[in-house]
């Protein structure tokens, strides 16, 4: 049996997905939000029995690996290999095509450059200094080790000298942007080729599933010429700054357990916070939010809380990444450090745990945030300044999609600038959220929005015709399909599925293990596990003797609406021949038009 089968066996595609949202049973399947796509109600399924889930909101779907894959952001290799870890499997066939991937190597050096630096700050004399200053900031030596936190000293090629004894490439190293290569670089002699991190203390980055995939270093002594004060590893193979969030690895239960995620902003604060009890706490590695980083923490919660710095960079970074996690669906809250408790998280827990504790207990509501930023004006009886307060708040409060909660911060507005609801209102309706600007009092409302991807009448008939006809496989009876319908059926998208239950009906075997035979194409989803799911979804309350009525009137639809495509077609066609005085064409299509009738 190969690999991919052993796992599917052993793995049950229900349970797996259930670690990353929770399912419901719906018939025979089970149903839940789609953790693709933002939804409110759930159109993502699974089926236990086929191995296969697909939502259709956003139309993906597949089995246990592309599950894994999508969700993790993994190719299949590396979705195989997690999988077989969960199953218990040893990998035979792809084992050494797994170690033969650089993405593969490049985790490896990293793992080994971690315990290089570790080792280093641990053991090493000239490492004192570095030892000194983390235990003065407070770290203690079991955070030192769980952290895996490194250091090494100012020396050009250190590291990359010890790999290449360690029998890595030159090539593979300068990949893991752990080494750096001049341009007049000679791979030969390895003259040109130096370490990225020097003099630095080392934090090793792992992904969420404890695989280091990069690092961030801190200077240890800040002078003319050491360079930014953190420097991170490069893009590389392994490592996507915008998709890793640091600290999630070691706060992933506790994100769970408490049902909070917070965000800081520094990732010794992360560390600190760990030290001190509150795990739940994460941030990202020199780089602002973005969807990915939420993408990853909403498989653990729905909540995060976000402590940024309280300048004018920190309240700008706060205000983008709220607008992110909201759109993505997350209930949002702001804890806010006051500037006479320290400077960030790192400084409030260490003089006082409790005080950090009430904090986020105390955690702000994203707009009663907005309020008080937008209120920390001077001169609240300038007109101008009530102007922009209201510029500031007025979109915020268009995007609460409660109108009772609409309603209360308008009110809250209108009280504090001392301006009538009804001109607040006037002045939100002006707002274009879309285009994140006011617009002239005089332009009218937009036309309605045109649906992201069209699809055609009679392909919607069709789907729904073959997957009631897929559910309740005795009401088919190709006796019941007219020349029309049979054209319309067999030259749609599902054309080779109809053709196959066409032919199974009249080889007296029908079955759906046959059809999904007959449709597999080993890369992409099954079209009768869509088709079915799609059933389930919309069908479960029928029983047979329904589903035989509803798939006669589809058939008439679609057979109606066939016609009048063809009809469209033909008189187009008509048109351009006439143009074209392409006689002998035209008496054809004049024909086809009077048959049509
Ligand atoms: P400490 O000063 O050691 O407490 O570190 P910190 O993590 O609190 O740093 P700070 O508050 O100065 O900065 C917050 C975060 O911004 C850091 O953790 C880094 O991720 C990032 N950062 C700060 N300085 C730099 C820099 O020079 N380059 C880059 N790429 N990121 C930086
Ligand atoms: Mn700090």
């Amino acid at each position: 049996m190969s690999d991919t089968q052993q796992i599917k066996e052993k793995i049950d595609i229900v349970e797996l997905i259930s670690e990353y949202i929770s399912l419901k049973p719906s018939g025979i399947n089970h149903k839940g939000l789609c953790p693709f796509h933002n939804e409110k109600s759930p159109s993502f399924m699974v089926n236990r029995e086929r191995q296969s889930w697909h939502c259709f909101g956003c139309n993906k779907g597949g089995d246990v690996f592309t599950f894994v894959e999508e969700i993790e952001g993994l190719d299949f290799v590396e979705s195989l290999r997690l999988l077989a870890k969960k199953a218990g499997i040893e990998l035979t066939t792809l084992q050494k095509d797994v170690h033969k991937s650089q993405k593969n190597r490049i985790k490896d050096i990293n793992r080994l450059a971690a315990t290089f630096y570790h080792n280093f700050l641990i053991k090493m004399a000239p490492a004192q200094e570095a030892r000194d200053y983390l235990l003065n900031r407070g770290m203690t030596t079991d955070t030192l080790e769980k952290w895996q936190v490194g250091y090494v000293v100012d020396q050009w090629d250190l590291l990359t000298k010890y790999m290449l004894k360690k029998g890595h490439s030159i090539d593979d190293l300068v990949a893991s942007g752990l080494t750096i290569k001049r341009d007049n670089a000679n791979p030969q002699t390895f003259k040109g080729f130096y370490d990225r991190f020097r003099g630095r203390i080392i934090f090793p980055i792992q992904n969420v599933h404890g695989d280091v995939v990069g690092f961030t270093a801190r200077v240890l002594k800040e002078s003319k010429d050491s360079g930014g004060k953190y420097i991170n590893t490069p893009q590389t193979l392994v490592f996507d700054k915008s998709q890793v969030v640091f600290g999630l690895y070691h706060a992933k239960n506790a994100i769970r357990a408490e049902k909070l995620a917070i965000f800081v902003e520094g990732q010794t604060d992360v560390i600190s916070c760990h030290q001190a009890g509150s795990s739940n706490v994460v941030a990202t590695s020199g780089t602002a939010l973005t969807q990915g980083h939420i993408k990853l923490i909403k498989r653990y919660s729905n909540n995060i809380a976000f402590c940024f710095d309280a300048d004018s960079a920190g309240i700008d970074a706060a205000k983008r990444a709220i607008g992110i996690a909201l759109e993505e669906g997350l209930n949002v809250k702001i804890i806010r450090i006051a500037r006479e408790m320290g400077k960030d998280p790192d400084e409030v827990i260490k003089k006082d745990r409790a005080l950090w504790t009430s904090l986020v207990e105390n955690a702000q509501d994203v707009m009663s945030w907005y309020f008080q930023i937008a209120f920390q004006r001077s001169d609240l009886s300038n007109p101008k300044i009530k102007q922009e307060i209201a510029n500031e708040l007025l979109p915020e409060i268009k995007k609460i999609p409660y109108a009772v909660e609409r309603e209360h911060w308008i009110q809250e507005l209108s009280n504090r600038v001392g301006v009538e609801i009804s001109v607040l209102k006037d002045e939100m309706a002006r707002f274009d959220l879309k285009k994140e600007t006011f617009q002239p009092v005089s332009e009218k409302k937009k036309a309605p929005q045109v649906p992201l991807k069209p699809q055609k009448r009679s392909d919607l008939l069709i789907e729904r015709f073959l997957s009631i006809t897929l559910k309740y496989l005795k009401t088919f009876d190709s006796q019941q399909i007219s020349a029309k319908m049979d054209e319309a059926l067999s030259t749609s998208s599902f054309g080779p599925l109809y053709l196959a239950i066409k032919k199974g009906y009249n080889d007296g075997q029908l079955s759906i293990d046959i059809l999904r035979e007959s449709c597999d194409q080993k890369t992409s989803e099954n079209p009768v596990d869509i088709l079915l799911l799609r059933a389930d979804l919309d069908f479960s309350d029928y029983n047979e003797g329904i589903a035989q009525e509803e798939s006669k009137k589809l058939l008439f639809q679609i057979e109606r609406e066939w016609e009048k495509e063809r009809r469209k077609l033909l008189e187009s066609q008509i048109q351009s021949a006439e143009s074209a005085k392409d006689k002998t064409r035209l008496d054809e299509l004049m024909r086809a038009l009077i048959s049509l009738d």
